[in-house]
């Protein structure tokens, strides 16, 4: 018999929203092509020998206990860690099952459906599909900024800024700089809490302020500063998702927004672009009140994270081992940044320009106008190369002239081959 699935299915199923970059997995073989598509680390950064050491070592100190259900707020010994790394109390860290469970507990917890979350444009798909399964109405920071009389938005917050020959300069920069200038967005707001009926108050803004996935820009501290403020008079919340953080290859760090804000921010981490996504571990850092609220949602998730994963990041981020595999990571991610920079320049056409991320793991390139890399997609993997196309991290699908590249899966040689390819297709697409 026939049976009529549709009626079954819950009304929020309609708003999930399919991720294009895991349909582009299902389709294709990655290894049998050369893929700037997806977000996957270098292999050779995951520590398999003192993974097989630590496992030994932690079934040796825990025994039964390392596989026994936890605490739902995480194990102690790792919740201590992170909040020795990043000079925190203990109270303030809640540990996850991976980053991405991170902004989806943070939207189930804050948003009822129809509330506002800003977000940069473009911005991470992951978080849209968060949003959007929330039912949640997406707002740029841009088209907020507009509503609440401001004529700027924090920078890194805008559209990616752009150029070619190992320059940070802003192509574009008369458009851009009306939007993203700092120095304009130094007057407090124009419009006072509240003073304007109708318009909802964010619950909260969702920002990758480190080396952006996708567009490989960092927010300066002025910017962020700017966030803060905007965030402190408009009375919403900050997410600031930074699995990229530590990954950092040139430039200097700058604080994070919940250094600047602890009282209204929740700082998202991942080991998985430090240790290994296969364990499936972030942790989120915040005021005590909302971890409360968190830590009661997260029960009926997944009542603890994985216990025996935890012992182990405990170890290998307590011991050491991690920051002597983050040195061996940043200095391998370093030569592939710089790699794909020089044969972006080498091959792609002069009317083409991309980011210079000064870390994490993508660039954002830009095409001419007229060329559209979703329609150019096919032509791509006909050929033999894949991308993320650029519009599906913009809210409202825009950009359509743009693509996300990855620069940490490849091999050198490999790469190579593989802009050489990419810039052969985009050079026919005009
Ligand atoms: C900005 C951002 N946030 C979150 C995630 C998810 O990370 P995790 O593996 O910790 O779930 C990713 C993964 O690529 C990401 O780019």
């Amino acid at each position: 018999m026939d049976l009529e699935y549709g009626k079954f299915f819950s009304s929020d199923v309609g708003s999930f929203m399919r991720s294009p970059v895991r349909e582009i997995f299902k389709k294709v073989d990655l290894s049998a092509i050369y893929s700037f598509a997806g977000g996957y680390p270098d292999a050779a950064t995951f520590p398999i020998e003192d993974i097989r050491r630590i496992s030994a070592q932690v079934l040796e100190k825990y025994g039964a206990k390392a596989l026994q259900y936890g605490a739902t707020q995480g194990v102690t010994e790792l919740r201590e860690v992170i909040a020795r790394r990043y000079g925190v109390p203990v109270e303030n860290v809640q540990i996850t099952t991976s980053s991405q469970q991170g902004i989806d507990v943070c939207t189930r917890v804050f948003v009822n459906p129809g509330d506002v979350v800003l977000t940069t444009a473009p911005t991470y798909l992951g978080a849209l599909q968060s949003f959007k399964s929330y039912r949640a109405e997406i707002q740029t920071l841009e088209d907020f900024c507009l509503a609440v009389g401001r004529t700027t938005a924090p920078a890194g917050a805008c559209r990616p800024r752009q150029g070619r020959g190992g320059t940070t300069s802003v192509v574009g920069s008369e458009e851009i700089g009306d939007f993203c200038d700092s120095a304009k967005i130094s007057d407090s707001c124009d419009s006072p809490r509240g003073s304007s009926p109708g318009r909802k108050r964010p619950k909260f803004c969702y920002v990758i302020p480190d080396f952006q996935n996708p567009s490989g820009e960092t927010m300066t501290l002025e910017e962020r500063e700017k966030l803060v403020r905007m965030a402190r008079e408009q009375d919403f919340l900050i997410v600031e998702d930074s699995p990229y953080r530590e990954l950092r290859y040139s430039g200097e760090p700058v604080p994070t927004i919940y250094s600047l804000a602890p009282e209204r921010t929740l700082h998202l981490g991942s080991f998985s672009k430090i240790f290994a996504p296969g364990f499936r571990l972030g942790w989120i850092l915040g005021p005590v009140e909302l971890l409360e609220q968190i830590y009661v949602c997260k029960q009926s998730l997944d009542l603890c994270p994985p216990i025996l994963d935890q012992y182990m990041a405990a170890e290998f981020m307590g011991s050491g081992a991690l920051d002597a595999n983050l040195r061996r990571s940043i200095a391998l991610y370093r030569a592939k940044r710089d790699k794909m920079l020089g044969l972006l320049e080498k091959y792609m056409p002069q009317s083409v320009s991309w980011t210079h991320p000064e870390g994490g793991l993508f660039l954002f390139v830009t095409l001419p106008e007229e060329i559209d890399t979703v329609a150019l997609y096919d032509r791509a993997l006909a050929a033999g190369v894949a991308y993320v196309a650029g519009s599906f991290f913009y809210p409202d699908g825009s950009h359509r002239n743009t693509m996300r590249l990855n620069f940490s899966f490849l091999d050198a040689s490999r790469m190579e081959a593989g802009v050489k390819l990419l810039a052969e297709v985009v050079a026919g697409a005009r």
